[in-house]
């Protein structure tokens, strides 16, 4: 085989597609490659169009244009072999609530035609931790639990590639953590995972991510060099008043981005003569108290900001 003959793990070329008689366009000329091995991240806000994504790319829906091939199996001609060797985690609804959490992986066992025992090495990490519970109906879990449970369902059959839609969406930071803990986990053991998020911080725990807004991939790479090519100096902004600086920050013409990020605002100018002395002038005319500007690396938040996808949510970072 040669290097041009190499099967991805999930091929995706010039998706399309639109809903409804009003034709709402989801998802429009869509390609992405994801090797194998790889934990590859759909990064984008509410409507973007990851869910038709993953729709597509799990058999559950046809594209109007384009086509797609998981584990080199075509998403239309092969899509029974494809359901059979890919797991997906639905972003909702995925678990039967009035069953209990042992009935539930024991359906989803069987739909694939085999047992917990027999995979049980797959799932022991994390249904391991549910275990003690197993005689519990899935509604009376907490959201930490059902995440790991509708895991484990997702899981019982071994698959090759593993499809996860918003796994961490409303799910408390420290089981956030701990779920991409399980997923890195999964990686080495040879899964391919591809995930989607609206939370940025997330973005960063991906080897590569696609980011997405209004059904069009704005860029695919690894979060380290989309964050090389950030290529403006950005401030970090800090005072008394912060509401108040923000509003400030969105009335002056010079500058470019600004928005909220922990304790500070991070900003970004227009104009590169425009000076941090002069913005600092502006603050204190406007009557602000205690200004400190600096410069501060770049991290991927700012580096979605910078070509205008709003509405991503922050999720939880370091200060820096
Ligand atoms: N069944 C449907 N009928 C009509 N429009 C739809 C349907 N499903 C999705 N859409 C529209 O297609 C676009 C993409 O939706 P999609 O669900 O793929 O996005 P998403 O990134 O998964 O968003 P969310 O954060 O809401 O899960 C949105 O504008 C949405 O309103
Ligand atoms: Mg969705």
């Amino acid at each position: 085989m040669n290097s041009t003959d190499k099967i991805f793990s999930i091929e995706a070329t010039h998706l399309t597609k639109s809903y409804g008689k009003k034709k709402v366009v989801a998802i429009d000329d869509v390609s992405f490659r994801v090797n194998t091995g790889e934990i590859f991240g759909l990064i984008g806000p509410d409507g973007a169009g990851k869910t038709t994504i993953i729709r597509i790319l799990t058999t559950l829906i046809l594209a109007d244009k384009g086509t797609a091939a998981v584990d080199g199996q075509d998403v239309v001609k092969d899509y029974k072999k494809i359901r059979g060797s890919v797991g997906y985690m639905p972003g909702r609804f995925s678990l039967y609530q009035d069953l209990t959490v042992e009935e539930n992986l024991n359906l989803f066992a069987t739909v694939f035609n085999t047992t917990i025992e027999e995979n049980y090495d797959v799932v022991k990490d994390i249904y391991g931790q549910i275990e003690p519970f197993k005689d519990r109906r899935a509604g009376k879990l907490s959201g930490g639990m059902k995440q790991k449970l509708a895991l484990s369902c997702a899981l019982i059959h071994k698959p090759s590639v593993l499809f996860l839609d918003e796994p961490t969406t409303g799910v408390d930071p420290v089981s956030r953590k701990e779920f991409w803990g399980i997923l890195k986990n999964l990686k080495q053991q040879g899964i391919t995972i591809l995930v989607s998020t609206p939370y940025m911080d997330e973005a960063n725990l991906c080897d590569r991510i696609a980011l997405i807004n209004k059904g069009r991939l704005l860029k695919i790479d690894t979060p380290q060099n989309i964050i090389l090519q950030f290529g403006k100096i950005l401030w970090a902004i800090h005072g008394r008043n912060m509401p108040k600086i923000l509003t400030d920050l969105r009335l002056n013409n010079h500058i470019n981005t600004s928005f909220a990020f922990g304790d500070t605002h991070h900003v970004t100018l227009k104009d590169e003569h425009y000076s941090p002395i002069e913005l600092e002038n502006y603050l204190t005319e406007k009557g602000h108290e205690e200004i400190s500007i600096r410069p501060v690396q770049a991290g991927i938040e700012d580096c979605f900001m910078d070509i205008g996808v709003e509405n991503l949510t922050e999720g939880v970072h370091e200060n820096n």
